[in-house]
């Protein structure tokens, strides 16, 4: 799961190809290279890191050329070294590529290949390899379409031929956009790579190649046959906007929180009113309600079971990469996918398997022309702008606010309209005690976090996010099942959150329990503990999950560590 990126044009190259990946480390951040043509020679220039690293080190910014593809990785099959970063190089170094997937036959693929020599461990060398190879005996394109036929798993390739002066960009599986500009050609995994320079796109489809030269593109399915693709016009208000004096991209994305969620209102409310109004009647008129969604967004869907719930409606929700192996679904069945990328593979690999056996499909996004958006019955966007940080802060608040609003107009009656409002002074009253328990969680190696009905999913998201950022082990579980096990584990001084929306005995008989075992009690609650809340029973899940985002930010800062890109994560995972 990695970024690509290709141009073919005028521009200053180095600097084009070193925006471009800047614009698509989240990604993946472990490595990254650029391939580019000068004077019929390729040169690569790549290492392991970040790309500011990188181009610090290698001067990626001054490399000429008028053809040039470049990669981010984030590494699946062969460890972080610079050998494994893409582009990688044939042989005869007439043709570079870089390849975001996983190729599932790689060694069947190289089995068939004699006398070549493999300067890395990766699935993504043997493209380069094969074309050289099948090129001696057809043409490229042919070698392209050959490689594209036999290969087998999820690939989006860029490849360079230095001979004939073209790039091939081809694609089953993992995203992959053609940008048009005057006499340029763009190639990325996504708008992002190229969405600074022109605003016209095409979307390649499973199995269409594309040829990219001086006369332009042209775009062709597997069988060789021209197809007409008209370019789409995309509006792009994803604009970054840097971390405006924030230390990190996470505190500044959970201070624009109230923002986003007004922004997501007023959206609701009008530009996408008739998509809201469609979703709506997609659960009316369906007899299943099936969610997907992995990470985060399945916390969000685990909250969209309960608010639908609240409605009088069934639904269930199942983690994307389990979701073919426990659900059965049909044409009665309307799946709801969340994803803010809206490339999540594991979700797309869902949605497919749903839509293969008749099902309708409805989904909930952040990123605008994304591929859950685009093969979607019905979408609706979240507005939250775009989330540099990888872990989920403001998508996951705009995701619940999208869940509530649909069960709103389902029957479940709650006012929204306070909570932006309402989250500002969360923030603004607790932050500095959340400092405070911070420095005293620490050096913790395991925290439990318990919850009941809708916090029981907030309970869950606000491990994931201390497991992500300040590496704490956490489990986020329904207070009534730590009973049933895990109560082994709870003795003196080991940390346990408990979140109590309200004096209700069922969360209150838990924590009686944990504290009878001497544990570090934390109450997050509007009645007990250190913390002020509104006092608002249905919208505590909102305020709640914001106490964690900043006791996750607060404790990894304490460590010092990476925060907005921690360890072997990435912002987008494009492989299943
Ligand atoms: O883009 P998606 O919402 O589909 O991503 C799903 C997960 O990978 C994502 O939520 C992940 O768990 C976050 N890094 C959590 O903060």
């Amino acid at each position: 799961m990695c970024g690509i990126t290709g141009y073919y044009g005028n521009k200053n190259m180095g600097k084009y190809l070193y925006n471009s990946l800047k614009r698509l480390d989240y990604r993946g951040y472990d490595s990254a290279g650029i391939a580019t043509l000068n004077n019929g020679k390729i040169n690569i220039k790549k290492d392991t890191g970040e790309v500011e690293q990188i181009n610090q080190k290698h001067n990626l910014e001054k490399t000429d050329g008028k053809i040039g593809v470049g990669h981010t990785r984030w590494s699946t099959h062969g460890s972080t070294t610079k050998q494994n970063a893409h582009p990688h190089l044939s042989c005869d170094e007439r043709f570079a590529i870089a390849h975001n997937g996983i190729i599932e036959n790689w060694k069947d693929l190289k089995s068939q290949l004699n006398g070549h020599r493999y300067t890395s461990e990766t699935d993504s060398e043997v493209i380069a390899h094969y074309i050289e190879e099948k090129s001696k005996e057809m043409s490229v394109e042919e070698a392209v379409k050959k490689f594209f036929k036999e290969a087998k798993g999820s690939l989006a390739v860029v490849l360079l031929d230095s001979k004939e002066e073209k790039m091939y960009a081809f694609k089953r599986g993992s995203p992959l956009a053609l940008g048009i500009g005057n006499d340029e050609t763009f190639l990325g995994s996504d708008l992002y790579a190229f969405s600074t320079e022109t605003d016209k796109a095409i979307f390649f489809e499973d199995d269409e190649y594309g040829i990219i030269d001086q006369t332009g593109y042209v775009i062709k399915n597997i069988n060789g046959e021209e197809v007409e693709k008209e370019p789409e016009n995309f509006d792009w208000d994803q604009e970054e906007a840097g971390k405006e004096g924030y230390e990190h991209y996470m505190r500044k994305e959970i201070g624009e929180i109230p923002q986003a969620v007004e922004r997501l209102e007023n959206s609701l409310n009008s530009a996408q009113e008739k998509q809201v109004d469609r979703f709506v009647e997609l659960i009316k008129n369906h007899e299943k309600i099936l969610f997907t969604a992995s990470g985060t967004s399945y916390h969000a869907s685990l909250m969209g079971v309960y608010f639908l719930n609240k409605a009088d409606i069934e639904a269930q929700t199942l983690i994307a990469s389990e979701f073919k192996n426990y659900e059965r679904v049909d044409e009665d069945t309307l799946v709801i996918a969340i994803s803010q990328s809206g490339e999540t593979k594991d979700v797309l690999d869902a949605m497919e398997y749903s839509r293969k056996e008749g099902a309708d499909i409805a989904s909930i996004i952040n990123v605008p022309y994304s591929s859950v958006e685009r093969e979607s019955d019905v979408s609706l966007r979240i507005m939250a702008g775009q989330e540099v940080c990888v872990a989920a802060t403001k998508t996951f608040i705009n995701q619940i606010y999208t869940l509530l609003k649909i069960a709103n107009k389902l029957g479940y009656q709650n006012h929204l309209e306070e909570i932006p409002k309402r989250i500002e002074k969360v923030i603004e009253k607790n932050e500095p005690k959340i400092k405070q328990l911070a420095k005293e969680l620490k050096n913790k190696n395991d925290i439990y976090i318990i919850g009941r009905g809708d916090t029981y999913p907030i309970a869950r998201e606000i491990a994931l996010k201390l497991k992500e950022i300040p590496y704490i082990h956490a489990e986020g579980m329904m207070g009534g099942e730590l009973k049933h096990g895990t109560l082994a584990l709870i003795e003196e001084d080991v940390p346990v959150i408990s979140l109590i929306p309200e004096k209700n005995s069922e969360i209150i008989s838990n924590v009686k329990e944990i504290e009878a075992r001497n544990a570090k009690s934390i109450k997050i609650s509007p009645w007990t503990g250190p913390f002020k809340f509104p006092n608002s029973n249905s919208k505590f899940p909102f305020y709640t999950i914001i106490i964690g985002f900043l006791l996750s930010y607060w404790i990894a800062n304490e460590k010092n560590l990476p925060i907005d890109r921690p360890r072997n994560l990435s912002k987008s995972i494009t492989v299943s």
